[in-house]
């Protein structure tokens, strides 16, 4: 009875949160809580944190439900809801020093290097409280280019401090940690998995990290990739790595997320997309039950799009988990609408979502006022949570719901246009970045803008953009069928005849997979080259409506946002022009030799 006391106390606070937040600092949370609301628990229910609402009755097995319920109930709700995944986390890559990799919305609300620095704990309160309303019920904390410092003390004390204001809200901390941290902190020799030593360091720093936060809820890893330290380093392999983290986090309860986004490693010099698949397929059935392994929903790096990562269909003994990246490092920043639950949800539809256990986003919030630095960047924070609650919801619903309750407006004509907007923008940014399975074409290391024929000497080939087209005089594309890399063949059927065989293969995907002559026909009847100036003029035409949509919404929506989503808006028609305008100059200078 206590208990629920706090907890009734709790939603009141909450309440109040959400009202005094009406400024540019709004989330989608709604103020309006009917007063007669019933919370009752029932523990005949599933056990999970699911809930079942009639009327204004919520009722829930535990308490976390009830809380849940309560939000469900904000955005109209009726009936029983149950969490798809036991594991819905969010990962935020930010560094200790307060930066954050790939973020574009400020810096970390979590980290500042100042020795002065002071928790904001109740900004971490409405964090939480926005988590919590989608239902995310963990979140990394820092980076996976992670520092060894992680595991001094002076920072557990940090996450501990960060637990306890995120528990009341169901969400568990992790941690990033960096595998050669018993050799980097200076305290051994050696990171071998083996060693009897290195064992003994991490369990009893698993034990001093359980001291501090009982709940905490394990590691995350990213280990022999882009530069990381990791069981290679000592002839091991990666299910060395990963079986020695979680016998260490064993005893507690935690789990260790073992990252598949490695290349360059041991098999340097293979088709970048085919390395994850070459690397663990052969480690299946050898990781243990609290090891899983964390994988990009494509086989390179978050573009626009992807075919799905083949690793999903090969590891059958394996936990796995998918990582999306929520923040649009590849998708236009913080600059560009893109809406992304249709790009998860195509996802979903090859990789069935019984096949994971748990869902990771990379986070996209840091210090801006408004979180996310779009403002409809906080629809992806909002649809991440919803899809990991619930991945067979729609992209159009879960559009429809935040579109409700972040903007309030009364116009369904509006409203429906605005949902039309949200729904096509990630077509609309494949088409005017990388048409027709053209993919990672984008300027060096910041990722923001064009740049087909970027080439540097000294970088490895992978990171350059020319490797990715291989455009010349006859012919663009990759060859990635049966007679090329042999990509095609790490699918399952029927995606490996479908994908290998030109004709068949999706157009979405052709030159991802093929290399093709610039005067092929497409079903359009246009050729490639023609094909390709079509996307192109599509996808600034979209943008173009976007902003006409936009302009017409102006009566629904409060002026700061509204001018500060305009202003974004102008600079994404631009640059969607820079996009065309570029991509097709350079194409250009090989295709009209044809
Ligand atoms: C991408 C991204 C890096 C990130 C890496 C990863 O390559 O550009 O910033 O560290 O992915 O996911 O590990």
């Amino acid at each position: 009875m206590n208990n629920l006391k706090t907890f009734l106390t709790l939603l009141l606070l909450s309440l109040t949160t959400a009202l005094a937040a009406e400024d540019g600092s709004r989330l989608w949370l709604r103020s309006e809580m009917p007063d007669d609301i019933t919370l009752q628990i029932d523990s005949t229910m599933p056990d999970d944190d699911g809930y079942r609402i009639s009327g204004h009755t919520v009722t829930a097995r535990t308490q976390m439900g009830l809380l849940y319920g309560r939000y469900a109930l904000l955005r109209g709700e009726q009936g029983e809801s149950h969490p798809f995944y036991r594991l819905r986390i969010l990962n935020h890559w930010d560094n200790i020093d307060g930066s954050i990799e790939r973020g574009y919305a400020g810096n970390s609300i979590f980290w500042n290097d100042s020795s002065l620095f002071t928790l904001n704990s109740s900004l971490l309160t409405r964090y939480a409280e926005a988590c919590a309303s989608i239902g995310i019920n963990g979140t990394v904390l820092n980076n996976v280019n992670a520092s060894p410092k992680m595991l001094t003390r002076e920072y557990i004390r940090r996450v501990k401090d960060i637990a306890d204001i995120l528990r009341p809200w169901g969400i568990r901390v992790y941690i990033s940690v960096n595998f050669g941290s018993p050799k980097a902190l200076g305290d051994l020799k050696t990171a071998d998995p083996l060693d009897p030593k290195v064992r003994r360091w991490w369990q009893k720093k698993a034990k001093e990290i359980y001291k501090a936060i009982p709940d905490f809820g394990g590691f995350l890893v990213k280990a022999n990739s882009e530069g990381q330290p990791g069981p290679f380093d000592y002839g091991r392999t990666h299910a060395d790595g990963a079986n020695m983290l979680a016998d260490a986090l064993k005893p507690y309860g935690g789990i260790v997320m073992w990252r598949s986004f490695v290349y360059g490693a041991k098999h340097q010099g293979e088709d970048r997309v085919k390395q994850a698949v070459s690397e663990f397929a052969e480690l299946d059935g050898k990781f243990r039950d609290n090891v899983i392994l964390q994988s990009k929903n494509g086989p390179l790096d978050f573009q626009p799009r992807e075919p799905y990562a083949p690793i999903f269909d090969h590891m059958t003994k394996t936990a796995q988990m998918a990582e999306l990246q929520i923040t649009q490092e590849y998708l236009g920043q913080s600059k560009h609408l893109v809406y992304l639950a249709p790009m998860w949800k195509e996802f979903f539809s090859y990789v069935s979502p019984e096949r994971l256990v748990g869902i990771a986003g990379v986070a996209n919030i840091g210090l801006d006022t408004n979180w996310c630095g779009h403002h409809f960047s906080q629809a992806n924070w909002y649809a991440f949570g919803r899809l990991a609650w619930n991945p067979m919801l729609s992209s159009e619903q879960i559009a429809e719901e935040w579109l409700t309750q972040t903007f309030n407006c009364q116009f369904s004509i509006v409203n429906s246009q605005l949902k039309s907007m949200m729904l096509r923008s990630r077509e609309a940014c494949v088409d005017y970045m990388m048409p027709l399975g053209l993919h990672h074409i984008f300027k060096f290391d910041h990722h923001m803008g064009p740049d087909p024929g970027g080439f540097k000497a000294d970088y490895p080939i992978e990171w350059c953009p020319v490797y990715y087209h291989r455009a010349n005089a006859d012919s663009i594309g990759v060859d990635r069928s049966s007679t090329g890399t042999g990509a095609t063949l790490q699918y399952r059927e029927p995606y490996r005849s479908l994908y290998d065989n030109v004709d068949t293969c999706p157009e979405q995907f052709l030159l991802w997979f093929h290399r093709v002559p610039w005067t092929r026909r497409l079903k359009s009847g246009r050729t490639v080259w023609k094909e390709l100036q079509w996307h192109y003029n599509h996808g600034v035409e979209e943008v173009d409506s976007f902003a006409v949509i936009w302009q017409e919404a102006k009566p629904c929506i409060d002026a700061q946002r509204w001018q500060e989503v305009e202003n974004r808006l102008e600079f994404q028609q631009k640059d969607a022009r820079l996009w065309r305008d570029v991509c097709l100059k350079y194409f250009s200078q090989f295709a009209l030799k044809k």
